[in-house]
């Protein structure tokens, strides 16, 4: 079969790994893929945006299936262009995607379809929202509507960190010409958790939970990226909770979704606060999270193929884990996620013992692999324990010899750590 995957970056080197595996993949195309992708997957210098580029290719290359990465080609239609030629493809189509694509729309399914998440109203006026704020008072969360590759949410602990949140987020809609709109939730407090599942209408495969670290530093200081570290499976969630999870938050949102008329396929992600009061979604995402996928991935024993092909079909995927652990840490450019330089020269990244190297951002010239982006890499690990992988990564990263003013990486990665500062 040839396998066409649209994205860049670590989660789609991750996938890319896993398809190359699979015996029934003749060919792996990858749009545009990354320095990693390239060594075992055709590139073809395509952008995720350029649905009708990437519809022609398939086109083309006679692709079976094409499976996509970042959310952005979905919110903007790609399975529904997909669907009308003819091609399959593995994606939510643009109503469904809409579960991440708006922060509002998926409050208020949540509220129609009785999905525990925090208390939440939503706003177009910046007067109104202040006025809102005001009353519940701090700490709360404000979030921006639409898409913001991670910087659309402030946790803000003072009332006028609160309302700056509420003034640039309307701004910024204002700005790009579209409808505005803001969430204000409650503050929520525990430990997070993510989950992903296998979804195609009422059918709902779920992964193993896994947990991510979103802020630069350590302990969980420092401005928010698009994640720097996580492991899987989470050992501090019972069996018990995964069924209530999967039951009380995928699987009805996945029957919600087509009661809607938007049935869902394709990869459904819940961002969860376990609280006190129990699991509360944080948010949906359409898509495999990255870096959970990277840690998720090497513990599945499927054919991935064979499992997307199987739950397109309607048939049951037969999930099947490894009984291990994975921990994976992103090496990032010094800087990020501010500004950064590219082009700087890598370690030497020949992998040892059972570390995998996932790229994220590198890009191969005449002189050797550069970074090509804020989260250069990820390295990963397997062990019988979480102590055990995680070791194996920090053993790995400690002999490349980082240079600090080059890149960094976070040394807590598989500690529990509570998000306390404002996200900013
Ligand atoms: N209601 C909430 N209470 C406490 N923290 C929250 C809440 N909502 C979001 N956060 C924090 O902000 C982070 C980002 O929010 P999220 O809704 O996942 O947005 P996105 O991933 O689109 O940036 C979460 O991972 C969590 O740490
Ligand atoms: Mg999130």
């Amino acid at each position: 079969m040839n396998v066409l995957l649209v994205g860049r970056g670590g989660r789609e080197h991750s996938i890319a790994m896993k398809l190359y595996e699979s015996e029934q993949v003749d060919q792996l195309y990858a749009a545009p893929g990354n320095g990693g992708i390239s060594d075992i997957a055709v590139c073809t210098d395509l952008d995720e945006m350029d649905i009708d580029g990437l519809l022609t290719f398939a086109v083309e290359k006679a692709i079976d299936l094409t499976i996509v990465g970042p959310e952005n080609p979905l919110v903007a239609g790609i399975a529904d262009k997909f669907h009308k030629a003819g091609m399959r493809i593995f994606a939510p189509t643009k109503q469904a995607a809409m579960l991440e694509g708006s922060k509002r729309y998926a409050k208020e399914f949540m509220q129609k379809y009785g999905i525990p998440t925090a208390s939440y109203a939503s706003f177009t006026h910046a007067a109104d929202a202040k006025a809102y704020i005001s009353q519940i008072g701090v700490p709360v969360v404000v979030k921006a509507d639409g898409l913001a590759g991670g910087k659309g949410v402030v946790v803000a602990h003072a009332i006028d960190e609160a309302y700056r949140a509420v003034e640039r987020f309307l701004a910024a809609d204002h700005n790009q010409g579209s409808t505005s709109s803001i969430v204000i939730e409650e503050c929520l407090e525990g430990p997070e958790l993510s989950l992903m599942a296998f979804v195609h209408g009422s059918n709902v495969y779920p992964m193993l939970p896994a947990r991510d670290y979103k802020r630069a530093f350590d302990h969980d200081k420092g401005p928010n990226t698009g994640g720097m570290g996580a492991y899987a499976p989470v050992e501090d969630v019972s069996a018990e909770t995964l069924e209530r999870i999967t039951n009380t938050v995928l699987q009805k949102a996945a029957d919600g979704m087509k009661k809607e008329g938007h049935p869902f396929t394709g990869i459904l992600y819940a961002g969860l606060m376990m609280t006190e009061e129990g699991p509360k979604v944080i948010e949906f995402n359409a898509r495999f999270g990255d870096p959970e996928t990277e840690v998720v991935l090497p513990l599945l024993k499927n054919d991935l193929l064979q499992v997307l092909l199987d739950v397109l079909d309607g048939k049951d995927p037969q999930l099947s884990w490894e009984p291990k652990h994975c921990a994976g840490v992103v090496l990032a450019s010094a800087g990020y996620p501010e500004a950064y330089e590219k082009g700087i020269l890598l370690p030497d990244l020949t992998p040892e013992d059972s570390v995998i190297i996932v790229h994220a951002g590198t890009r191969i010239t005449a002189d050797g692999l550069v970074s090509d982006g804020g989260r250069v890499l990820l390295a990963g690990s397997r062990g019988d324990t979480l102590t055990e992988a995680i070791n194996g990564v920090y053993g790995w990263l400690e002999r490349r010899h980082i240079q600090p003013e080059r890149f960094f990486y976070r040394r807590d990665i598989g500690q529990i750590v509570l998000a306390e500062d404002s996200a900013v």
